[in-house]
């Protein structure tokens, strides 16, 4: 619940004034996912303006995927809107949560790789020698676009394994995707402010586009991935794509789609922006090439270590067409001067040496028999189940045909001792896809896999009167 006020002293529009207030209090959680607003007519009366003034605000906030409408229900904040880092100020007297403290359900969050297996001792002897024996400048001042070494090393890496094709030079290396993403949406979103983006996609990845104020224009993806021909007629600042693993649904782009998505950059005179962020584990067949190796010139190329490696390290980087690296880098130098140059150091020593190409093989092993084991345990509990997407990554999508997996269910079954993620929470136009959930098996261990599918199933054969 929040209290919206408004000043008509201020140059800022009534709508504007409504909607940067009903955005920040979703963003900040005093409004809560689920919870309803008051009517447009209910909020005009409370607030002393016209009701179209608010019914402008509201539709602008669900067009950004903020709101949502309920046919006969009214309109309510939606899901995956609220910033999971955005914290309000603790009060001295609350008791903190201890270290260790684990979640008390098993938690299918896509994305969390098994961090259990970092390699600790491999990155503790690089790190050590980097630090002994560097020459002094690594301790100053670096470039904003990184470490020459890192660079250097990325370039033979990604044409090898990704069949990216770029120069050093054009490479950036950022505070992972996440900085990578909010920098490129800072440079390119000056004029022209609206990005075309995959509908359904991830929140976090869509909560910094609209962070960055900019509109959003949704594109329906299926299994083939974003359908070009729903692209918009105007031209955006750029397309978000997840083109090799698209999250959530787990499609690969067809490479037919992918030359009409090029085409269609070409003739707009826009940017493919390609999200790369864990094509390294396919598990059947080879990882299909990124599109930057197809249109170099039209294509940023964005990646990250976040899921080969560890989220920690905080290490991404993003590939830039060249006319392009100049405005990147001044941003890049505004944003935080330049990512940890010892950090790029050791990872450079890590990839030159193999161990990445190691660590990725041990991972890929790992991966793939949770998967296995989350299959076998969906179709063992759930009869007429649908497995959605490629076999790659860390993560897969079920459709359970009858169930509707609405806020009350999954606060249901997060009592209930497990925690999955509805589609609908990454949807931009609501409705599709309520039979529909995310898992991911990265950070779970086998045995948890098991129980949570095991536990999802009694949660729903147990509401299954009361829910659906
Ligand atoms: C689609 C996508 N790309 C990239 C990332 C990685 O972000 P970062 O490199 O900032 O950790 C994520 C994180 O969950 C993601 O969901």
């Amino acid at each position: 619940m929040i209290f919206i006020t408004i000043d008509r002293s201020q140059s800022i529009s009534l709508t504007q004034q409504i909607y940067d207030q009903v955005r920040n209090g979703i963003l900040e959680k005093q409004l809560k996912e689920g919870e309803k607003l008051p009517s447009s007519r209910e909020l005009a009366g409370t607030i002393g303006v016209s009701r179209n003034i608010v019914l402008e605000a509201y539709e602008r906030l669900i067009a950004e995927g903020y709101l949502e409408v309920r046919p006969k229900a009214g309109t309510f904040v939606a899901l995956g809107t609220s910033l999971s880092f955005v914290e309000r100020p603790k009060r001295k007297d609350t008791p903190k949560k201890a270290e260790d403290e684990k979640n008390t359900y098993i938690d299918f969050k896509a994305g969390n790789p098994a961090i259990d297996y970092f390699p600790r001792k491999k990155w503790a002897q690089i790190t050590k020698e980097i630090c002994l024996h560097s020459s002094e400048s690594v301790f100053g001042y670096g470039e904003a676009a990184g470490m020459k070494e890192l660079k250097e090393a990325l370039v033979d890496y990604l044409k090898r394994v990704r069949g990216v094709q770029c120069r050093a030079e054009q490479i950036f290396i950022t505070s992972g995707a996440t900085q990578g993403l909010k920098l490129i949406t800072e440079m390119l979103g000056k004029d022209n402010k609206r990005i075309a983006v995959e509908d359904p996609v991830t929140d976090e990845m869509r909560n910094i586009f609209t962070f960055g104020n900019a509109k959003i224009f949704p594109v329906p993806v299926d299994e083939n991935g974003i359908n070009p021909n729903s692209l918009p007629e105007q031209s955006p600042s750029f397309v978000f794509v997840i083109p090799s693993h698209q999250f959530p649904l787990g499609g690969i782009l067809s490479i037919q789609r992918r030359l009409q998505l090029i085409e269609y950059a070409k003739r707009m005179n826009c940017y493919i922006v390609e999200d790369d962020y864990d094509s390294e584990f396919t598990y059947e067949g080879a990882p299909v090439p990124s599109i930057q190796g197809i249109a170099p010139n039209h294509v940023i190329y964005v990646g990250t270590f976040s899921k080969i490696l560890s989220p920690g390290l905080r290490i991404g980087y993003v590939i830039l067409p060249e006319e392009l690296v100049d405005s990147f880098e001044q941003i890049k130098w505004f944003s935080d001067r330049h990512t940890s140059s010892l950090e790029q150091l050791v990872l450079a020593q890590f990839i030159r040496e193999g161990y990445l190409d190691r660590h990725v093989r041990k991972m890929k092993k790992i991966y793939k028999e949770k998967r296995e084991r989350l299959v076998s345990a969906i179709q063992q509990n759930f009869q007429g189940a649908t497995i959605i997407g490629k076999s790659a990554g860390m993560h897969l999508v079920v459709e359970i045909p009858g169930v509707d997996f609405c806020p009350t269910f999954i606060h249901k079954m997060e009592q209930s001792g497990v925690k999955v993620y509805p589609i609908e929470q990454y949807s931009l136009v609501k409705g599709k896809h309520r039979e529909r959930i995310v898992m991911g098996y990265g950070g779970l261990t086998l045995e948890e896999i098991e129980k949570g599918v095991l536990l999802l199933r009694k949660t729903i054969e147990s509401n299954r009167k009361s829910i659906f």
